[in-house]
C-alpha cells in the first residue's frame, strides 16, 4: 500500500477496521501491467476482519478475471477463510474460484505439506 498501516498491531487493527467500514480501496505501490498471460492466479492474503485486506480488493478490481481460475490461500488466527471466498466471487464475476486453503498464521512455517497437497488437488503440481 502507498500508505501502509501502522506497525503497531492494535493501531493496524483499527486502521484496517476503518478501511473495511469505509469500503476503502487503498492505493497500491505497484500493479502488474496486465494479467493476460495468467490462466490461474494463486491469491494469498491474511484474514483481516473476516475477509481480505481492502488492498486485495484494490488488486482484484484493477483487472478482469473472467475466464481465469483463482486459488485463494488465507492465513488467519482462527477464522479460516472467513467470507473471503464469497467476496472474491462477488468481486471477480466470471472467474472460477476454487476451494481455498486456510492456514493458521502460527503454523505457516510448517505448511509446506498442506500447500503441496492443495496445489496437487487442483492439478498444479
Ligand atoms: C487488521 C487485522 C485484522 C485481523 N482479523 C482477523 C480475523 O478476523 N480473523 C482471524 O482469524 N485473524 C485475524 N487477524 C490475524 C491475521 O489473519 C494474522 O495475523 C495473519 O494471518 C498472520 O499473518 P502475520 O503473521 O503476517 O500476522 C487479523 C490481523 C490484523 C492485523
Amino acid at each position: 500500500m502507498k500508505e501502509p498501516y501502522s506497525p503497531v498491531y492494535m493501531t493496524c487493527i483499527e486502521e484496517a477496521k476503518a478501511d473495511l467500514r469505509a469500503k476503502a480501496r487503498p492505493a497500491l505501490v505497484s500493479l502488474p501491467g496486465s494479467i493476460d498471460e495468467y490462466d490461474t492466479v494463486i491469491l494469498a492474503y491474511p484474514n483481516y476482519w473476516g475477509t481480505m485486506p481492502m488492498a486485495v480488493f484494490t488488486f482484484l478490481e484493477a483487472f478482469d478475471f473472467s475466464g481465469k481460475t483463482i486459488l485463494p490461500l488465507c492465513t488467519n488466527e482462527g477464522s479460516g477463510m472467513g467470507g473471503s471466498e464469497r467476496d472474491i466471487k462477488r468481486t471477480c464475476p466470471g472467474a472460477t474460484v476454487k476451494g481455498g486453503l486456510p492456514i493458521t498464521g502460527s503454523s505457516a512455517a510448517n505448511a509446506k505439506g498442506s500447500v503441496e497437497r492443495w496445489l496437487r488437488a487442483n492439478g498444479l503440481l
